[in-house]
């Protein structure tokens, strides 16, 4: 199956579509470091949020073309350019993906609500003024905003909503992004996190986390909610997650 990833090329670009990088390359190596995972995972939808020439989608059907014939696949584009060149690149692979031109989900929330088993985001992510985010064009490939984060601070709650019960996010994010913080973030809606991937080009150092719903990080987030209360009552407000435990969290299941 790595040979059939291996064999995947660029068949289609357009000068406003983001070709595959080290980020899209990175996420690819992560799910092919999981495979076994996904496949044990059997998802019935896969979606990727910012799909670009398709490389990401793509790699994935193939990853999970024999042994998860049945699932069904999804992909959105806020750059209408994105979305015709990963229907090329899918069909030249023999694959099928549903593809969107939307803003992030937009339009698909109802449809899809707490349904997608497996979601892959390579978001812009490069720390930029603010007035760049969401331009036309390659720009809104890269243009994140303040820390880079304007499109994942959106993605995330989104993503939240699609993810199934037992949902898996896999995610890019440079270490300007805070994922530490992006993790505790996700701690309180109880979805545990691990980073499965670092990478340090000579450009950006990249980190792929996975994300999960999990009950005793649900648990615990409701818990420390309720305190929460208390002590706002009481006027104290202490800080309860700490922002290193997420990273341990994660290591101790399965995923
Ligand atoms: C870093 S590129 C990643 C492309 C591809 N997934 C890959 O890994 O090669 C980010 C992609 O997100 C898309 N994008 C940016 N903002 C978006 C939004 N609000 N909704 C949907 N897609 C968005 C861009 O057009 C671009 O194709």
């Amino acid at each position: 199956m790595r040979s059939n990833i291996a064999r995947i090329q660029l068949v289609s670009s357009h000068p406003e579509v983001y070709d595959p990088c080290d980020d899209s390359f990175a996420l690819v190596d992560a799910l092919l470091a999981d495979r076994a995972s996904l496949i044990d995972h059997r998802p019935s939808i896969c979606m990727e949020i910012g799909c670009g020439s398709g490389y990401v989608i793509t790699s994935l059907a193939l990853l999970l073309e024999k042994e998860c014939s049945g699932s069904y696949y999804v992909a959105t584009d806020i750059n209408p350019h994105a979305t015709t060149v990963t229907r090329e690149t899918l069909a030249a692979h023999g694959c099928f993906a549903e593809v969107v031109h939307t803003d992030i989900a937009s339009g698909l929330e109802k449809r899809l609500a707490r349904s997608v088993d497996v979601m892959l985001v390579n978001p812009p992510y490069v720390p930029t003024p603010d007035a760049e985010v969401g331009c036309r064009g390659i720009a809104s490939s890269w243009a994140g905003g303040e820390d880079g984060r304007r499109v994942i601070d959106r993605i995330l709650p989104v993503a939240d909503d699609l993810l199934s019960d037992k949902g898996w996010l896999y995610m890019v994010t440079l270490t300007a992004n805070n994922p530490v913080e992006l993790c505790v973030q996700m701690r309180k809606k109880g979805y545990a996190s691990r980073i499965v991937l670092q990478r340090s080009t000579e450009e950006e150092s990249l980190n792929i986390i996975k994300f999960w719903r999990d009950v005793d990080t649900l648990l615990e987030a409701n818990e420390c909610t309720e305190v929460e209360k208390t002590e706002n009552g009481a006027g104290l407000g202490l800080p309860h997650f700490s922002p290193f435990s997420c990273w341990n969290y994660g290591n101790r299941t399965a995923n």
